[in-house]
Formats: structure tokens, C-alpha cells, sequence
């Protein structure tokens, strides 16, 4: 049925107004410009679904919090990047994911299964995507200060190392030359001196950053690399920041790599491989205006091929890691409210069963969201009220003056765009277990991480036997 004005407009001042308004999902828009999954609507019963599954019911048989992971809308985003690749770059590309948003084995087995490889950057990362059957030739192992083991374990797998400074590459070197039959394949991470904030961008000289070499470090560098022979040099790498929409920086970036890769070549690296990083923004608000997957890409591509061009450089194979515009928009957090608490001319809480220990993005980085009640989407949104998690901190506030209906208790709250850096980042604070997980796709749902439980709360824990009371001990 065809909506009128007035209809349209009405459902603007509900839930429904996230609702992503998609003709065929044969053609869907870039995930990353949505705020919910591409799969969300609403059914004859006023109730949000995802992936077929509605929410309430998930609730009720998952429990809450629960993420609810759509899996069309992250083979959405796989497919666009990887695609657009294939459209506006004439050379090789590959485009990996960066695990560190969201490392667990069905993330891992979707991504990998649309041809993304890996970009991880522990020792933990790493041994995921290989227990998701993850070939190594797609893993490539950042971090800025990995460990002995951590190097060990990465040079035994044979997957890339990205090398952030001396004590890294030094030690590899003599890793690689003890332990493997072949050169390691190795990338040099370097530090551009273009900083991204999200709405502006800086180019310095340098940069103040813990991660990769300094520019004024590179002949030292590369005249390193070039005398060993246990290593081998096959490219660049630098990531300039997270959450960007303006695609200049990334367009700078890439110019100054192929400026790079030229002078590795001058020092006899068999470089042939550029990483621009990742750093696509999402929309977590209806303010927010990131540009599509497809036009990010055209623009890093146009600007690697004209680089080149100007360089005389033959075409790199081009890699990019995403992280949140891979996964973040293709994830909704479910909670159910519980207390109320009204200061009259001055704030309503409305509280949730979780907070900063599965989203500990708003305490940490003042992150706004935007939410929903699943269970009542065409209702007016009558209030404004901060959702406030459950933790012992009062800055465990999830969402400060959400637009919402009038809430009671038992409501299911989602929260959306909650894929980037919630479940990886979460923790036990007040020893509340970590949520489940389940991926959603056409009707049917599957827990991919299991809630955990009191018992796995204190499984590790030791207690030496000079506190354990003598009537226990005796027990
Ligand atoms: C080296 C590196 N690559 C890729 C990413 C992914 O960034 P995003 O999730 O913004 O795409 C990050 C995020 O911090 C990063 O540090």
C-alpha cells in the first residue's frame, strides 16, 4: 500500500523513521548510509524485525542484552567494497577486514566466505580468523608492539607482518632467519602526518602517534630491509584515523604512499603492494553523512591510478582494511527497560540491562546513538529520556535525551549501528556477563557467542588455600 504525505510524515515522528526505505533488496543501498540493517521493518504487529527474526521474540528466546548481527547487511557491505574494487581500479585489489571491530568465528566465516581477507592485530585476532578456516595468504598482522610469541606464532602461520618500528623489525629479522625456510613477507607501517578528526582533517610533517615509522625514518628503513635476507618487503601501509566522511584525506594519503612505494623501489624492495587503511564513517545519527562504499572506493582508487600515472609507476596491488563500515550499521543492540527514574524540569532515566560493559563506546568517546522500541515502532515518540545502563558509574549513560514513546518497563530498547567495537570491546565490569550474539538471515536465527554465565564469571579466578576456612577445607 502506497503511504500518503501525511502518513510519511507521521511515521517521521516514530520508530519507523529508521526504517531503511529500500525498493529491492537485489539493488540495496550502502549499508554504512543506514542506520538500521538493511533488513529491518516492521510487522503486522507494530514490531521491529531483522533478518526475518523479530526482536521481541528473540529476546524472549535469547535473553537481553543480545546482539542481533543481520548477516545480508554485512555480505552487503563484503560484496559493495569488494565489487567497487573490481569496478574502479584497474589493478589487483584485495580488501580486508578489520577484525579488531568484531572477532568471533561466524563474523570471521561470513567475511571470509565473500572473499575479504584479515587484517588482525593480536596474537588472539589471529588464532580466531585461523580457527575460522581462514587462509593465511589473506592475514596480515598489525600492532605496535606484538609480542615474541605473538611474532613467533605469526612467522609459523606465514601470514604478512606489518612492521611498526625497530625493535619489531630487528627482532622478526632474527626470528624469520632462526625459524623460517623462506622470507617473511613483511609491510612497513608508516605514520603520514595526515590526521583525521572526523569532520576535519590536518597534514603535519610528522605526526604524534604510537603507531609506525616516522617519514623522516624511511632511508633508514628501507636501506635495513634491503640488506636482509630473511625478510621480504612487499609494501606500505598507513591508516590515518576511523569514522571519516570527507574522502580528501584519503585521497592525500594515497598520493604520498605512491611517493613512498617509488623510493622503496629506488632501495631495491620488491614493493608492489599500497594498504590505505580503513576509516570509512557511518551513520550513527541522522546528522551524520558519510559518503557510500562505492564512491570511498572510486575516490582511493581514482587517486592510487592518477598517482601513478604522474609517478610512472606501474599499478600497486591496492589494499584496504575496513572495519566499521563492514560490520557496524549490520548490528542492533536489544535491551529490556526496567526502572524509571522522573526529576521533575530536569531529566527522565529510563534504565537498561546492560550498558558500558557491552557498549563502552559512549562512556569512552562521548559516542551518540540513536534507539528504538522494538516493540511498539508506530507509536509516537512522546519523550526525550537518557537510557542509562546498569553499571555502578553515572556516566554509564548509553544514550543521553533519546527520542522515544512513551517507555514502560519490559520494553525492548535497540539500540542501532552497535556492530564496530561493542562486543569486542565489551568487559565484565560489575562482573555482568558478556551478552550472546545471534546472526539473523531470511526467518532464521543462530547463536554465534553464548551468553556467559555466573560459572564462566569466576572460572579462572584462584583462590590460594591459606584463605579458604578450615570447615570448607574439610568439606
Ligand atoms: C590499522 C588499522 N586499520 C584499520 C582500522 C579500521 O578502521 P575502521 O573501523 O574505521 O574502518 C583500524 C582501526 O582503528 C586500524 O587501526
Amino acid at each position: 500500500m502506497l503511504s500518503t504525505d501525511s502518513s510519511l510524515q507521521n511515521l517521521q515522528n516514530t520508530g519507523q523513521r529508521y526504517i531503511p526505505q529500500i525498493s529491492s533488496l537485489e539493488e540495496p543501498p550502502s549499508p554504512n548510509q543506514e542506520l538500521l540493517p538493511l533488513t529491518a521493518r516492521v510487522n503486522e504487529d507494530d514490531n521491529l524485525e531483522i533478518g526475518g527474526c523479530e526482536l521481541k521474540l528473540l529476546v524472549e528466546q535469547y535473553g537481553s542484552p543480545l546482539y542481533v548481527l543481520d548477516e545480508f547487511t554485512l555480505r552487503t557491505a563484503c560484496r559493495q567494497y569488494r565489487d567497487s574494487f573490481a569496478t574502479y581500479y584497474s589493478g589487483e585489489s584485495q580488501v580486508i577486514y578489520a577484525s579488531k571491530a568484531w572477532s568471533c568465528m561466524a563474523v570471521c566465516r561470513i567475511v571470509d566466505s565473500e572473499g575479504i581477507g584479515f587484517d588482525v592485530v593480536s596474537g588472539g585476532e589471529l588464532y580466531t580468523t585461523l580457527k575460522a578456516g581462514v587462509s593465511t595468504d589473506k592475514i596480515y598482522f598489525h600492532g605496535n608492539n606484538k609480542s615474541v610469541p605473538e611474532l613467533e606464532f605469526a612467522v609459523e602461520t606465514g601470514c604478512t607482518i606489518m612492521i611498526d618500528n625497530w625493535l619489531e623489525l630487528k627482532t622478526l629479522a632474527e626470528i624469520a632467519s632462526k625459524q623460517s625456510e623462506k622470507p617473511v613477507s613483511v609491510m612497513v607501517r608508516l605514520t603520514p602526518g595526515i590526521e583525521c578528526h572526523t569532520h576535519e582533517y590536518i597534514r603535519t610533517g610528522h605526526l604524534d602517534s604510537k603507531f609506525g615509522f616516522d617519514p623522516n625514518q624511511l632511508d633508514e628503513v628501507f636501506t635495513y630491509l634491503a640488506g636482509q635476507t630473511s625478510l621480504n618487503c612487499i609494501g606500505l601501509h598507513a591508516h590515518i584515523g576511523s569514522q571519516i566522511f570527507e574522502r580528501q584525506p584519503h585521497q592525500d594519503l594515497a598520493e604520498v604512499l605512491v611517493e613512498w612505494l617509488k623510493k622503496a623501489q629506488e632501495y631495491g624492495l620488491p614493493v608492489t603492494t599500497l594498504n590505505v587503511g580503513g576509516g570509512l564513517g557511518i551513520r550513527y545519527t541522522e546528522s551524520d553523512d558519510p559518503p557510500s562504499i562505492s564512491e570511498w572506493v572510486k575516490a582511493v582508487s581514482d587517486a592510487v591510478e592518477s598517482a601513478c600515472n604522474r609517478a610512472s609507476l606501474p599499478l600497486p596491488k591496492l589494499i584496504a582494511e575496513p572495519g566499521r563500515s563492514l560490520v557496524g550499521t549490520a548490528c542492533v543492540t536489544a535491551y529490556t527497560v526496567g526502572s524509571r527514574k522522573e526529576i521533575p524540569e530536569f531529566r527522565t532515566y529510563i534504565a537498561v540491562d546492560g550498558g558500558m560493559s557491552d557498549n563502552p563506546r559512549p562512556i569512552t568517546y562521548q559516542s551518540v546513538y540513536r534507539a528504538v522500541i522494538a516493540n511498539r515502532m508506530s507509536a509516537p515518540l512522546t519523550e526525550k529520556v537518557t537510557v542509562a545502563g546498569k553499571h555502578c558509574e553515572s556516566g554509564d549513560v548509553v544514550i543521553k535525551d533519546a527520542s522515544l514513546p512513551t517507555t514502560e518497563s519490559g520494553d525492548i530498547l535497540v539500540v542501532m549501528d552497535t556492530g564496530a567495537y561493542n562486543y569486542s570491546m565489551a568487559s565484565n565490569y560489575n562482573r555482568i556477563g558478556r551478552p550472546a550474539a545471534v546472526v539473523v538471515y531470511e526467518g532464521e536465527a543462530n547463536l554465534i557467542i553464548e551468553r556467559e554465565t555466573y560459572q564462566n564469571l569466576v572460572e579462572r579466578d584462584r583462590t590460594p588455600e591459606r584463605l579458604v576456612n578450615k570447615e570448607e577445607q574439610e568439606e
